[in-house]
């Protein structure tokens, strides 16, 4: 028997809601592999003292006090989604990848509003206040995108229902620099892809990422040059471990949540490994102008552990979608692996690199 149309309607509804609910759980959820929210010792980061870097910084704060891209997070007729004409498995992967994105812009506004709120230093109030204005354009924009297919991150409850991870100052840096420098080589590289190959396009979104990235280039800029007024940061034996850990963790991570949307990728036309080897290049090649090492991506034990990494995550979520005892042995036979794997990536040799005199960069990609 053919459903009323009243029946079909509610079923629509009801269907509407379960992947809102879906799409917010998946914002929420805090796992190894999804965009985190942070907290971190405020007080000490109020206390740094730009003087060193004096110069730069003000040219790098006059550059965000003039706003480039304030008319830029607007739809205009450019715009020509067409949700209902995707493909339902691209439909779906391309959703986990706005909501991953959102959830971690809006992670970065939550974070710099916070140091801005409880700072008193005028510096590092003004520049948080700048980088929290262009993170709620970014996070706005894309949540209305996601409003589009229907579905939306309830921003305001994500503040509120997501677990705060607590790390040090410094970690704070060398985390949020690579993050913004991976953001800006990522959006950067997907816009030049689209750019030579327009029929790829499926999303309006990828057109507005150029002057996007430009902001998460420049918010990098700032945390390098933060790092540069204390250089115990990056060139202390422990500190260079550190940079090395996170360097290790970022790119694994990321190469891990890039192939669980293969659907995503192929309707770009790209091929996942080939797209995160570029990424990882570029953001390497931007961060010599800080980091003292540097991760050898064309090392023969790279790609191979990298690939038995994204085999151990399958693992551990087979695992866990299995249950009961033999999917607990699975996921911890994942995780296992999954350790010694980045044991495996931490302790390929790295390349030292002297960083310049001079810190400060321009987007070059
Ligand atoms: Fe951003
Ligand atoms: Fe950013």
């Amino acid at each position: 028997m053919n459903a009323t149309p009243k029946a079909l309607e509610a079923e629509y509804a009801e269907l509407a809601i379960q992947t809102q609910q879906e799409t917010q759980a998946l914002a929420t959820e805090t796992t190894l592999l999804n965009p985190r929210f942070y907290t971190t010792d405020f007080d000490e980061m109020d206390r740094i003292d730009v003087t060193p870097v004096r110069a730069e910084w003000d040219k790098l704060l006059d550059q965000m006090r003039s706003d480039p891209n304030k008319g830029h997070f607007k739809k205009n007729a450019e715009w020509d989604a067409d949700w209902d004409g995707m493909e339902p498995k691209l439909k779906r992967e391309f959703i986990d990848f706005l909501v991953s994105s959102c959830t971690a812009e809006f992670s970065g506004c939550v974070l710099y509003k916070e140091m801005k709120r409880r700072g008193n230093n005028p510096d590092i109030c003004e520049l948080f206040n700048f980088m929290a204005r262009d993170e709620a354009r970014h996070a706005g924009f894309i949540n209305d995108a996601l409003r589009e297919a229907g579905v939306a991150v309830n921003l305001g409850f994500l503040t509120k229902a997501k677990k705060y991870t607590y790390f040090r100052p410094k970690f704070i840096y060398y985390a949020t620099y690579l993050s913004e420098k991976i953001g800006y080589a990522r959006y950067i590289t997907i816009f030049r892809h689209l750019e030579a190959n327009p029929d790829q396009r499926f999303h309006p979104i990828f057109k507005w990422f150029r002057e996007w990235c430009n902001d998460e280039f420049s918010h990098g800029e700032a945390f390098a040059l933060l790092m540069r007024t204390d250089p115990k940061l990056t060139q202390s034996f422990a500190n260079k471990l550190w940079i090395r850990f996170f360097l290790t963790a970022v790119y694994s991570t990321m190469y891990v949540r890039d192939h669980a949307r293969p659907e995503f990728h192929k309707a770009l036309g790209v091929d996942i490994e080939w797209y995160d080897q570029e990424v990882f290049r570029k953001t390497s090649t931007i961060a010599r102008q800080v980091f003292p090492v540097e991760l050898d991506i064309d090392h023969k034990r790279w790609l191979p552990n990298l690939r038995r990494m994204r085999d151990a995550f399958g693992l551990m979520d087979e695992g866990k979608k299995q249950g009961g005892l033999a999917g607990w042995i699975k996921a911890k036979r994942g995780a296992v692996i999954a350790a010694a794997t980045f044991v495996a990536l931490y302790t390929i040799p790295v390349i030292h690199r002297e960083p310049p005199k001079n810190v400060r960069l321009e987007p070059a990609y």
